[in-house]
Formats: C-alpha cells, sequence, structure tokens
C-alpha cells in the first residue's frame, strides 16, 4: 500500500524528535498503522541547518504555506508553535483537505472552536495528543478509554518547566532564575517562558481538558491563571514544614453552579501522589464517577517524549482514514451537536481550603481578634502556627501567623483578608495560597 506521506512544519525540539522517532522505529510504527508513514516535505527559517538532519529525500523550504498546499502531502503536522501563522497554516491545511497533528496547545485553547468547526465541515482530523501533557496519553484516555464516566473533576500538574522549577528550588534550594535557564537549555520552556512561569501554558492544557471531560466548548479566556513568580521562599520552606508541598496544579471541576477552571500554585499534602511528582514529569488525575480516581504520569516535555504523541497521532490518523467522517471519535470527546453551556465559575465562587500568612504585633487580643473575624466570615481554621518573626524591634515583638483553614468560598477568604490587613496591629499582606487534597 502507498505510504502516507507528512509535511512537516518546524523542525526544532519536537520536529526533531519527531523526525528521529519516526526514522529510528519505522519498520514498528508502519506494523501498527499498517502503511509506511513518511516525512517527504519540511519547511523551516534555516533551511541549510535542517538539511544536516534530513536525508538529501527530503524536500526543504522556508515557506510552510508550500507545505499545507501541496497536493501530494496527507497529513500535515504543525510543530511551530505561536498562535498567528499557525493559525493561518492550520486552517489553510484543513482547507486544501489535509489531516492536521499539532502539539500547539496556544493555538488549540484559542482557536479550536474556529478550527475543529472548520476540520469537522471539511472532513478532516486535527489530532492534538502532544498539545496535553507532553508523552502522555491523556487525550486518548480522556476521549475514548473513559466515555463511560461522567467525569467530576481533573487536577494535574500539566507545565513541565514551573514543576521543574519548583522541585529544584524546594530540593537543591537554587534560585528561580538558574533552574528557569536549566529548563530552557532543557528544550521544556516555551519560546516565550513566561507562559509556563505565569501559568498561562497550563491553563492553555486545563482549558483542552475541560471540554473534553465536559463536553464544554474551548474558553481559555474565562480561565483563572496565577503562576509562580510570586511565591516566596519561605513559603515553600513553611509548606514544607506543615507536610506539604507546593505545586503548580491545573484544575477543573464539576459543580452544581458551573465549572471550575483554574490554575495556581497549591499546597498539596507531601505523602500525596501529586507532591511526588518531580522535575518536569507531569501527572493527570481524573475522576469519573464510575471508574473513581485514574492517574496518568509520565513525561511532559522534551524532545522525545512529545514526539511519542506526535507520533501516535500520525498513526491514529492514518488508521482513520479509510472511516466515514461521522464515524470518527468527535476532536473534543462528545458529539459537535451535544457540547454544554454549562458556565465556568469566577475564582470567586471556587471552594477550597486556604494557607494564610501574616506577620502581627506579637500583643494581647491579636489572635482572639482575628480568629473572631475570619469566624464572623464563616471560615474555619483547621490549624495554625505561631512563630517569632527576626524582624521584631526592643519596642515591639513581632510574630508570623500561619492559618491553615477548612474549606471555605474563595470570595469570603478575600473579604476577611481585606479586614484582616486594614486591623491596626497587622504588619504585613496577608499571603493567601489555596490547598488541595484531591481526596
Ligand atoms: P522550537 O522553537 O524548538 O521549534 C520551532 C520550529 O519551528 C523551528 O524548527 C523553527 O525553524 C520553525 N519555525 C518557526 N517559525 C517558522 C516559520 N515562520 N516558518 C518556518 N518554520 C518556522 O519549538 P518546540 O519544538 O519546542 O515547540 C513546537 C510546538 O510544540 C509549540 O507549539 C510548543 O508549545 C509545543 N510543545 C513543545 C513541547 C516541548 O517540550 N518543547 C512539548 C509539548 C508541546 P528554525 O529552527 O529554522 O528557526
Ligand atoms: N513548556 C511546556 C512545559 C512544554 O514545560 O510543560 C510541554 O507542553
Amino acid at each position: 500500500m502507498e505510504s502516507i506521506k507528512v509535511g512537516l512544519l518546524g523542525l526544532g525540539v519536537v520536529g526533531g524528535g519527531t523526525w528521529k522517532v519516526l526514522a529510528r522505529n519505522a519498520q514498528e510504527i508502519a506494523r501498527r498503522a499498517g502503511r509506511n508513514i513518511e516525512v517527504t516535505r519540511v519547511a523551516v527559517r534555516d533551511v541549510a541547518k535542517a538539511r544536516k538532519l534530513l536525508g538529501a529525500d527530503v524536500l526543504v523550504g522556508a515557506d510552510p504555506h508550500a507545505v499545507v498546499t501541496d497536493p501530494s502531502i496527507d497529513i500535515v503536522v504543525e510543530l511551530i508553535g505561536g498562535e498567528t501563522l499557525a493559525r493561518e497554516l492550520v486552517l489553510e491545511a484543513i482547507a486544501h483537505g489535509k489531516h492536521v497533528v499539532t502539539a500547539n496547545k496556544a493555538l488549540l485553547a484559542k482557536h479550536g472552536s474556529e478550527i475543529f468547526a472548520a476540520a469537522s465541515a471539511r472532513g478532516v482530523i486535527v489530532a492534538f495528543e502532544a498539545a496535553v501533557a507532553g508523552g502522555i496519553p491523556i487525550i486518548k484516555a480522556m476521549r475514548e478509554g473513559l466515555t463511560a464516566n461522567r467525569i467530576e473533576w481533573v487536577a494535574g500538574i500539566i507545565n513541565g518547566t514551573t514543576n521543574f522549577i519548583l522541585s529544584e528550588m524546594r530540593a537543591r534550594g537554587l534560585p528561580f532564575e538558574t533552574v528557569l535557564a536549566q529548563a530552557q537549555k532543557l528544550g521544556y520552556a516555551e519560546a516565550d517562558p513566561t507562559f509556563d512561569i505565569e501559568g498561562v501554558d497550563a491553563a492553555h492544557k486545563l482549558t483542552l481538558l475541560a471540554s473534553l471531560a465536559f463536553g464544554i466548548p474551548v474558553q481559555f479566556d474565562k480561565a483563572y491563571i496565577e503562576g509562580i513568580s510570586k511565591l516566596a521562599a519561605e513559603d515553600i520552606k513553611m509548606a514544607e514544614r506543615l507536610g506539604y508541598r507546593i505545586k503548580l496544579l491545573g484544575i477543573t471541576k464539576r459543580r452544581p453552579e458551573g465549572i471550575e477552571l483554574r490554575v495556581h500554585p497549591a499546597l498539596v499534602p507531601s505523602k500525596s501522589m501529586l507532591a511526588n511528582v518531580e522535575g518536569a514529569m507531569n501527572a493527570v488525575l481524573v475522576r469519573g464517577d464510575a471508574v473513581g480516581q485514574t492517574l496518568y504520569y509520565g513525561k511532559g516535555a522534551g524532545e522525545e517524549p512529545t514526539a511519542s504523541a506526535v507520533v501516535a497521532d500520525l498513526v491514529d490518523v492514518t488508521r482513520l482514514l479509510t472511516s466515514d467522517p461521522e464515524h470518527r471519535v468527535p476532536h473534543l470527546a462528545f458529539q459537535p451537536d451535544a457540547m454544554a453551556d454549562t458556565p465556568i465559575l469566577s475564582i470567586d465562587d471556587v471552594i477550597t481550603s486556604y494557607y494564610l500568612r501574616l506577620t502581627v504585633a506579637d500583643q494581647p487580643g491579636v489572635l482572639a481578634d482575628l480568629t473572631r473575624l475570619l469566624a464572623d466570615a464563616g471560615i474555619s481554621i483547621g490549624s495554625m502556627i505561631q512563630q517569632p518573626n527576626e524582624s521584631g524591634t526592643a519596642s515591639e515583638n513581632m510574630a508570623d501567623l500561619i492559618f491553615l483553614t477548612h474549606e471555605a468560598l474563595e470570595r469570603n477568604v478575600n473579604r476577611a483578608i481585606s479586614a484582616i490587613e486594614a486591623l491596626p496591629f497587622v504588619r504585613s499582606s496577608v499571603t493567601r495560597l489555596r490547598m488541595e487534597s484531591l481526596s
């Protein structure tokens, strides 16, 4: 049977890895796909550099439009990244009847609705396993393996760069900038690493997971996003002392009022599975009503782990080429005409537990006032620590207070924090971190 012809856009970390894996495992892949999968055309900016990696049989050029419009190409693999050109190329490929494989979560989180609609109308597939959690087959699991379930929530560590930074800072005490530079060198970070650090990349991925879990349109603009750049080293240490680790989590949860969609650092119990996911590893926990909790763990970034997902999509598309479009697995797990319009909740409506740290003047009545204020806001205290603060003076002793609360409504916690910060004996702003037990 004739081989499947692939046009590759980009030959960087993921594109290079895809080329290598396809070449190294060509026979094994053909045995699985039923046909040879062959990269015949590549577009990059630096053509001379690309030629060194590719053989003489591959057509290499600097014009990606020439690849997506080439009549001989069956599948376009978009690994350029970014939104503008990538969107243009993916839509152009679809218009030319090509199936598309992409690792571009930014593109799909923002333009997924437009792209999937265009693909459905043209009867082609847009596959994106590599866009979420690198090499972990989480899209496949959610779109196919868990279809019997009503999904209740999905939570996970879905950005390798930030998990690598938090792990190295905690375990080796290395400074933030040093570890970020290492993550960039290892090929984990996005072209603009603020996407990683500020939680944007994780929110792109979480947006896709929420659509797959709940059958809602992709709504990146409604996600609550908080990164790790403002985390204080003392909170990382204090969390450890209290039996927790701080992780950047993506959480999406179904509630009767709507859907929580949030990315932020959170304290997780240090004995929990997620706390022990270290380095660039990713892990996604999915809770379904029938199956209970399932955990998916593996390398979330890097050359070959991500290529593993890209190639799996190539094999999937190859296998599906002969099935008629109406009977393929829907892009977002649910049939396009069965999508729900369940609202995404504001972060004020989130219910979780909290870690609150503040510095106060160490004088009588302080604790009584604080605990009364928390009680009045409907916030129940789980535990509390007081320790001397070294910056006290001869005329005023100071103390650090850490409260761990039971579950509370975020709106009430924010209101209580504003009231606390206005108290005359409070000497710092209140550091507020969310805590997730995920039980
Ligand atoms: P790189 O920056 O390593 O590679 C980008 C590639 O695109 C390069 O080969 C570059 O060519 C090419 N390119 C960029 N602009 C153009 C253009 N205008 N015309 C032709 N070629 C162009 O990126 P990554 O491989 O790291 O990432 C690619 C995608 O995969 C992104 O969407 C990213 O978010 C996603 N991803 C990345 C992961 C990772 O671990 N790195 C993991 C999961 C997803 P040249 O080299 O000649 O400049
Ligand atoms: N920059 C991303 C990360 C790459 O660090 O997880 C994988 O999507």
